[in-house]
């Protein structure tokens, strides 16, 4: 098994640092992507140190482009998991954007994604959010969470990133 994470900058991205810990106490081999504005709530240094792994973002990267980069971050895993994902990049992984890294890995890749949704309940109840998800399920992606529960923002409801632990149990 070899997992490319990709991180988006949900309030829960925090909890990316414990799957990451997963990975690593079960030795399971891994790559990370975060989008830019994930390192408004992580550092990159946070997040190289505690993977001990390059943190990729950018997609014009003059050293990793030399071999193709994105599409072999995008080719070279067992499964692509978006932990969490924003509503926004699956509002645009629905619509076929490519506009940064990660988007770009997810529309090159060549399996089902496995995403794990984050976000205030009325964001994940808003329609145009559901109907983007309701697309990607008919294009064989697979959703795990989100969960009902107390949301960063102070809200309860349905919006909430699972667990780490879920996202190793749920993996085909
Ligand atoms: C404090 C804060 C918390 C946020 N939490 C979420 C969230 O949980 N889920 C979500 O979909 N967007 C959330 N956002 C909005 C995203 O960060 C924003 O839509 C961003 O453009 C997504 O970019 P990305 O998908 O490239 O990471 C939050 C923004 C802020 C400022």
């Amino acid at each position: 098994m070899k997992i490319l994470l990709i991180i988006t900058s949900s309030v829960g991205c925090y909890k990316a640092l414990d799957l990451i810990r997963e990975f690593q106490k079960k030795s399971i081999n891994f790559e990370i992507i975060a989008t830019k504005n994930t390192f408004e709530f992580i550092s990159p240094l946070l997040l190289e140190t505690i993977s001990h792994k390059k943190v990729y973002s950018e997609l014009f990267d003059l050293d990793m482009e030399k071999n193709i980069g994105h599409i072999q971050l995008a080719r070279d895993n067992t499964h692509i998991v978006v932990y969490p994902a924003t509503a926004n990049i699956i509002s645009k992984f629905a619509q076929g954007l490519c506009s940064d890294l990660a988007l770009t890995c997810m529309i090159a890749a060549n399996k089902p994604i496995y995403i794990a949704p984050a976000m205030n309940k009325e964001m994940w109840a808003n329609s145009l959010i559901q109907n983007n998800v309701k697309l990607l399920k008919e294009h064989g992606h697979h959703f795990i969470g989100p969960e009902d529960g107390s949301l960063a923002c102070g809200e309860y409801g349905s919006g909430r990133l699972v667990n780490p632990g879920e996202i190793l149990n749920q993996l085909k």
